[in-house]
């Protein structure tokens, strides 16, 4: 059985969460993209070509803490711009979304670019204060001591690049259900985003 569940959305919207929530309701395999961009960015950092380096990016990179820090995540909305990064990643996204047994893939550009076909978008906001407070929660919680004011200001710096690039900038598309989690609990978001999923079946 192939079915796909597409969830985009801006930086810390909740769609880690409601992903990996939805996933296990169902039954699917999840794949957090953004990974692929992060996993990406830690090689620029660290001295490699972007482009070499999503070229020859291995599953095994993705299964690492260091990609969820802050300075990670702005070097991969930039490297997220390159065309020739994002081709390199489409084939492994691809397969995975077609994977027998159902996959929910979280990104920015998956009910656009990499999945238009999905049987089920999801379009997953919230305001940047809201997305700011919790991402500066989640680097705190991790002992990360950055202040509110600059996680406010690279969450909205990462949203304008990321949704005014030209290669499949952020965007809800014209099919997606939208999930604005601004006033919602991590509950009512997953449950609201299950109730869109299963309509969609
Ligand atoms: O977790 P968070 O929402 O902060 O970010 P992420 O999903 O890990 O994505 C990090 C960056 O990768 C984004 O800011 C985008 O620039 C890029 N990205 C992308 O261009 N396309 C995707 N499908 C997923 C992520």
């Amino acid at each position: 059985m192939q079915f796909t569940v597409a969830i985009d959305g801006p930086a810390a919207a909740g769609k880690g969460t409601i992903s990996k929530r939805v996933a296990a309701e169902f039954g699917f395999a999840h794949l957090d993209t953004g990974l692929l961009y992060r996993a990406v960015g830690a090689k620029v950092l660290a001295g490699a070509d972007p482009v070499e380096a999503a070229e020859t990016l291995d599953p095994a990179d993705l299964d690492n803490d260091s990609l969820r820090t802050h300075d990670v995540a702005q070097e991969a909305s930039k490297v997220a711009v390159i065309p020739q990064v994002r081709a390199a990643l489409v084939a492994f996204q691809h397969s995975f979304a077609t994977r027998d047994g159902g996959a929910v893939l979280d990104g920015r550009d998956i009910g656009t670019v990499i999945c238009p076909d999905a049987h089920v978008k999801l379009f997953v906001t919230a305001s940047a204060e809201c997305r700011a407070m919790r991402r500066h929660a989640e680097l705190a919680g991790r002992g990360n001591d950055i202040s509110y004011d600059q996680v406010l200001a690279d969450v909205v710096a990462r949203d304008k690049r990321d949704s005014e690039r030209a290669e499949a900038p952020m965007v809800a598309a014209d099919d997606a259900v939208l999930i604005d989690t601004s006033d919602m609990s991590i509950e009512q978001a997953v449950a609201a985003a299950v109730t869109a999923v299963r309509a969609g079946m």
